[in-house]
């Protein structure tokens, strides 16, 4: 049925095109932490030299939060909105005094951490516990929105709390962590905010939006996504 197409394809696609990021290759949930805080506001490219340099820097959650506060903002400076960097070493701090140093691995503990929001608990319980846990940030949200739903503009068909649901039915089972990070790099690189390239898109045939995009001519350029 349609889920299971679009779960295949996209898994397919992501087998052979996802992109090679370090967060990826680690299994230390303090790195998956750092990498999806950095990764809020910041894009990938952006990130990728900092996420080494931080770590160098504050390799394990104790060195983050014994760390002089000035000291980390200062190595997160060039990432911008340095709120995160305290907010994350106020996250480190938690964790010590109230989970022993191990960050954890629920989605419901990771959201008693001031600081951590729905997207960044699933995340990490995700990638680096490999919880089969949904998780929605705006890239997977508007892939989401475009495979299942249709277009997302003028009006958005969910709100957040359904989009989120409807992320957990369409999770394949056994298969979470390859499927959020391929909705990521899907999103990224293909079904992007303006002009995605659905040309070169793996859910062509199954994506909503597009079909709908033909059948109103907003396609191939132009389209209001
Ligand atoms: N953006 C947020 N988390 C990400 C991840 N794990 N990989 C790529 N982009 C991301
Ligand atoms: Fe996105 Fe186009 Fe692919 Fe649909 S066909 S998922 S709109 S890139």
């Amino acid at each position: 049925e349609h889920i299971s197409r679009v779960n295949t394809g996209l898994l397919q696609w992501y087998a052979q095109k996802q992109r090679d990021l370090p967060w990826r290759t680690t299994s230390d949930p303090y790195a998956v932490l750092v990498s999806e805080i950095m990764l809020q506001q910041t894009q990938v490219d952006r990130v990728l030299p900092k996420y080494q340099q931080f770590l160098t820097a504050f390799p394990t959650l104790e060195a983050l939060a014994a760390a002089p506060t000035a000291d980390v903002i200062s190595v997160w400076v060039p990432l911008g909105y340095n709120r995160r960097a305290v907010s994350l070493q106020s996250i480190a701090q938690q964790v010590i005094s109230r989970y022993a140093g191990r960050i954890p691995d629920t989605i419901d503990e990771l959201l008693t951490l001031k600081g951590i929001g729905r997207y960044t608990a699933g995340a990490v319980a995700c990638f680096a516990y490999r919880k089969q846990v949904a998780t929605v940030d705006t890239n997977i949200r508007r892939v989401l929105h475009r495979l299942f739903l249709g277009l997302e503009h003028p009006e958005p068909k969910v709100n957040d709390a359904q989009m989120l649901t409807l992320a957990e039915q369409v999770l394949p089972p056994g298969e979470a962590y390859p499927w959020n990070q391929a909705l990521m790099d899907l999103g990224a690189t293909v079904c992007t905010s303006n002009n995605p390239l659905c040309m070169n898109c793996p859910l062509q045939t199954e994506c909503i939006a597009y079909a709908e995009m033909s059948q109103h001519s907003l396609f191939p350029s132009g389209a209001v996504l």
